[in-house]
This record gives structure tokens, sequence and C-alpha cells, in this order.
């Protein structure tokens, strides 16, 4: 049986502590109205605190506190041992993150693995950590901690922050392209095969994978489609690591380096184009978009593969992604019309949008008559 810390409970009638339930006395005085508004501002309180689950998500994937689980249940105890960590801060850490569905305590004070936990270890498959370490890194972390700014000057605190455009930056500090190159790779790892499948390519011819990084998708691509065969095109040091390499692809890939705005490989039959243009404003992405126009095989297909938030106030991941754009580069989540304006400037004309099970829609576009 859990024998809590009485100091581990807030106090209901703390009203220091507006994140505590009201008490069961209180709703016989409260009116239900009082109430909702208490929630409502308990909740406000609660994200304004939202760096601070971040930085816990970030605590357990640097000390691999899930990997820590795998094996089992521990104590804060045991897996403070294990990682040199202070044993009553990690479980006051531990239970914040086990709030939020982060980890799990019992009543013997052990610690367990939940399926969001799981996302935490590392070198499994779909793992996030890599994600998580990018995500919450410092060069997120502080563009975004200036996003009033950005919101007053309209321009990404980027480079304000690290003294040089955000691929810019990249190209200079190595370990930050590492970082980059293994969270996007995790970011997109869940996502690639679903978008792959999302799509009808064709039985034969060659996809071009356009600012592809690591090559997720393509491998996807080529994996479910083995008449296809697959150009994997970023620049140099994306390009290092990739994922080709391996035996069921054999002789159907190759990579090429180089820089989109001047041209991408000739001749492709589908460029796919993900998460590249929300990273460019207009006129930046108009310049990929007249590099794959270009390189077109007669007949082929441009996909832009984004987020494309609906109109509305549903909650969409592509609005958080969307103000992160806004923080580090000049992009922007764009809808239909913004990219129908895109492709009439690129010699391109849409010609459908397929959802795929993920946040990101398929953007199909083809040349435009002469
Ligand atoms: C946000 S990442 C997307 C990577 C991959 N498509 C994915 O979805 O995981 C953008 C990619 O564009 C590449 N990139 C940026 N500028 C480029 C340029 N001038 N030429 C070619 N690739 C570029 C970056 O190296 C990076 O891999």
């Amino acid at each position: 049986m859990d024998t809590p810390n009485p100091t581990d409970h807030p106090n209901p009638t703390d009203r220091a502590n507006p994140t505590a339930p009201p008490h069961p006395t209180e709703h016989t005085t409260a009116s239900d109205a009082a109430t909702a508004t208490h929630a409502v501002a308990a909740q406000l309180i609660e994200q304004s605190l939202g760096h601070l689950y971040s930085a816990a998500l970030r605590t357990a994937a640097l000390l691999h506190l899930a990997d820590h689980l795998a094996g089992g249940p521990r104590t804060a105890a045991e897996l403070a041992q294990l990682t040199g960590t202070d044993a009553v801060f990690l479980r006051r850490c531990l239970r914040y993150l086990a709030g939020r569905g982060v980890f799990s305590e019992d009543g013997n004070a052990a610690f367990h693995l939940t399926p969001a936990a799981q996302f935490l270890r590392t070198g499994v498959p779909g793992s996030l950590r890599d994600a998580v370490l990018m995500l919450t890194d410092d060069i997120f972390v502080r563009s975004s901690a200036a996003l009033d700014e950005t919101v007053r000057t309209g321009a990404p605190a980027f480079p304000k922050v690290f003294g040089a455009p955000f691929f810019e930056y990249l190209k200079d500090h190595s370990a930050t392209r590492a970082l980059f190159d293994t969270g996007m790779a995790a970011f997109s790892e869940p996502v690639d095969d679903l978008v792959a499948g999302a799509y009808p390519f064709p039985g034969e011819g060659t996809v071009v994978d356009v600012g592809g990084g690591r090559g997720g998708l393509l491998r996807h691509v080529l994996l479910r489609h083995p008449g296809l065969s697959g150009v994997l095109f970023d620049q140099e040091p994306a390009l290092r690591d990739h994922v080709l390499d391996t035996a069921e692809l054999a002789g159907r890939w190759r990579t090429e380096p180089g820089d989109f705005f001047a041209a991408v490989p000739d001749g492709g039959d589908v460029y796919l184009l993900k998460h590249v243009l929300h990273d460019w404003e207009d006129e930046a992405a108009v310049r990929i978009l007249r590099s794959c126009r270009r390189g077109l095989a007669p007949g082929g297909k441009v996909l832009v593969i984004d987020s494309v938030p609906a109109p509305g106030n549903a909650p969409h991941p592509g609005r958080a992604l969307d103000v992160a754009m806004m923080t580090l580069v000049t992009g922007k989540e764009r809808g239909p019309k913004e990219l129908d304006d895109l492709f009439a400037r690129s010699g391109l004309r849409r010609t459908r949008i397929l959802p795929t099970p993920t946040f990101a829609s398929i953007v199909e576009a083809e040349a435009a008559p002469e």
C-alpha cells in the first residue's frame, strides 16, 4: 500500500495553490460557475508552467530513465543510484511526469514505464528520445523564449539569439547539426511509413527526396514499391548517416549532396518535399519549387508534405509547429490557398490534397500547362 508523504498532497483549501482541486465541501458553497471559472484559471496556470514539463521530459531523456525501467519497475532511490542524481529531487520530477502519463508510480513507490514512457527508450523502433532531445534543446528553447520579440518584429528570434540563420548556423556547428539530423529522423520515423502508404506511388520510376535528411521517408517508399528507385538529396552533412544502406534496397538508391535553391537532381517522376517548404518564406519556397519543376520528368509530380492546418479552433499539432517555425526560420505552415499561390509562381498547379493518418497532408502538384 502506498504510504504517501502528507506533504505530497496539496492543501485543497490553500488558495495560494491555484492548481489544487476544490475541496469537496467547497462544492456546497461555491457556485458551479465559480468552480468552472476556477478550473479554467487553474488550467491556465498549469499551462504557463508548460516549460517545466518540457524540461522534465528532457531530464528523463538525458538520464535514460526509460532505459533504466525497461527491465522492470524501480524506485526513485534505485534510479538515482543508477543515474548519479538526487533521489528526493528525482522522485519529485518523476511524480510530476507520472501526473502527465509519462511513468507511473505504484504503491511500493516504484516507477513503471507507461506507453508514453516507452517512446523515451533508446534503440527501440519508433523511439522519440532523439526527437525530445532536439525539441527541448537550447536551439528551440532559447528561440521560443523570445517569442514576444518575434511577434513584435515579424522576424525569427533564432538569428538574433544564435548569430546566424538556422541552417547557416548548422553548417558551422557540427554537434548541433548531428542533434538536428538525429532529432528530425526520430521525429519523422513514426510518420514516414504512414505517409509512404498514403500516396499511390507509380509502379516504376525515380523518387527524389528533396531535403530528405537521413532518408527515412524515401526508405519506406522504396520498401513499399520495389519497382521504384530513389535519390536522397540534401546538404552533405545530413546525408552522412543516412538509412538507405540496407540489403533490401541494394542498387535502388543514391545520395546526392547539393543546394535546392540552385538545382535538384533531374528526371524525377516524384519529388518529395517533406517538412521543407515550411522552413522558408514565400520567395525561397518558390525557388525550391522551381528547382523541382525544372527537374520534373514528363507527367511527374511534386508532393509537398507538411501540416495543412484546417480553419477553426480545433487543436492541431501543426499550430505548434507553425509557431516553432516563426521563432526558428522564415517559414510557416501553409493552407491550400497559400500553397496554390506558390505553385502558380513556380509553373506548377495543385492536383489534389491527400490526408495521411498523421498530422501531415500530402499536397500533390504537377506541371502547369504552358
Ligand atoms: C526540417 S528538415 C526535413 C528533413 C526530412 N525531409 C524530414 O521530413 O525529416 C529540412 C531539411 O532541409 C535541408 N536543407 C536546408 N537547406 C537546404 C539546401 N539549401 N539545400 C538542400 N537541403 C537543404 C536540411 O538539411 C534538412 O535536412
